[in-house]
């Protein structure tokens, strides 16, 4: 099956820092791939570097057959990245957001419309988009920006914390457009710390600590090898 991403032997050091050790995974096209660990386990680390935000220290990054070093370019048009501390311009309604982040990813007013039009069947918000932003809540802002960040198609959605802060109604919606995007064969690279949502909207996790990856697998995988009832409780003896 087509590789969305590649990650080989991942280095990141922040000065002394080693926040990355040399991590490896692979997200498949049509996938939803999580990385999974507490604070300070390198997971926005890592989502920064593939997002071409930080240059790695060492090793290889491919995304969509496109090498992270020799084509930084063609890696940018082909994903999309929701940061972890992201915020809309609170005073545009979040139609005149979603206009403005159409116009940074293309000229053509044809394609804009329908990256307008998608935004909107993903977001739900209806006739709040004509309000401005600073009206919204916590989870109406989140959908406004995961609208955003999957409206273009990106062949690999990368989306740090993207439920995190949310209530359940508000998270499981969002899962719920995770998915939906996905099926539509794009990949999807998340980081969140809640390891308990994480196990229903991931097709496989990484399980990552102190910038190691010690496992990956599907849920029912790494829940069956150690015995556990929950990826919380994987995490536990993995961490020991
Ligand atoms: N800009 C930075 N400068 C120095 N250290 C950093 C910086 N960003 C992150 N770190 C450190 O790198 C490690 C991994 O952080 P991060 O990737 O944000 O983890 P996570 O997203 O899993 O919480 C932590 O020890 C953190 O303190
Ligand atoms: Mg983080």
């Amino acid at each position: 099956m087509e590789q969305a991403l590649v990650v080989e032997k991942l280095d990141k050091f922040y000065g002394k820092i080693h926040a990355v050790k040399g991590i490896s995974f692979e997200v498949k096209k049509g996938e939803i791939f999580a990385l999974i660990g507490p604070n300070g386990a390198g997971k926005s680390t890592t989502l920064r570097i593939i997002s071409t935000i930080l240059s790695p220290s060492a090793g290889r990054v491919e995304v969509a057959g496109f090498d992270l070093r020799g084509d930084p370019d063609r890696v940018r048009e082909s994903i999309s990245y929701l940061p972890e501390e992201s915020g809309a311009y609170r005073s545009l309604t979040g139609m005149q957001y979603l206009w403005f982040m159409a116009g940074l990813f293309s000229g053509d007013q044809a394609v804009r419309e329908q990256y307008i039009s998608r935004a909107k069947a993903i977001n739900g918000l209806g006739d709040r988009l004509n309000h401005k932003v600073r009206t919204y809540s916590k989870g109406m802002t989140r959908k406004l920006l995961i609208s955003r960040a999957l409206m273009t198609s990106p062949r690999l959605a990368v989306l740090d914390e993207p439920t995190s802060g949310l209530d359940i109604l508000s998270a499981l919606d969002v899962r719920k457009t995770i998915r939906e995007f996905a099926s539509s064969g794009s990949a999807v690279l998340l980081s969140s710390h809640n390891m308990l949502e994480i196990e229903y909207l991931s097709d496989r996790v990484g399980i990552i600590h102190q910038g190691t990856i010690f496992e990956t697998g599907t849920p029912a995988e790494l829940k069956k090898k150690y015995a556990a009832a929950n990826l919380e409780e994987v995490f536990a003896e993995v961490a020991k």
